[in-house]
């Protein structure tokens, strides 16, 4: 289960994604029962903290005027295409989280508009699966 600290905030996600498929789904409420996918148990997604091989995947804070842009890919964007792309990028901003839904195109960047002092950033990739700041 991913539970991540932020100032006196515990913040709690669930990810839960099939072994054989790219089905994942988020838990809103979490009960003691496991789900199931293509006949088998789902599997709780840990987020990863380091980049591997080429891969870049841990979303990038930048301080901007009127907000945070995050990146996911400082120098090199991550792949935007049909069967590989970030599917969501999402902040804590000083306890309150936003989510910005991207598609296969758009710029593996999201905006968000906040005067927040703490930020926090995960995002979800389709293939490689959910990635979380490290600042
Ligand atoms: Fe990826």
């Amino acid at each position: 289960m991913n539970i991540s600290r932020f100032g006196s905030e515990v913040i709690t996600m669930v990810i839960y994604k099939c072994a054989k498929c790219p089905n994942a789904f988020e838990v809103v409420f979490k009960a003691p029962c496991t789900p199931k996918c293509c006949g088998e148990d789902m599997v709780i997604v840990e987020p990863k903290t380091d980049d591997f091989k080429n891969e870049k995947h841990v979303p990038y804070i930048e301080k901007q005027d009127g907000g945070f842009l995050v990146k996911v890919g400082k120098e090199t964007p991550h792949p935007m295409v049909e069967d590989h792309y970030i599917v969501y990028i999402q902040i804590c901003a000083d306890g309150i989280m936003m989510r910005k839904y991207l598609k296969p195109g758009d710029a593996p960047e999201a905006f968000f508009k906040t005067d927040a002092k703490e930020v926090r950033a995960w995002e979800y990739c389709n293939k490689h699966g959910l990635w979380k700041s490290n600042q």
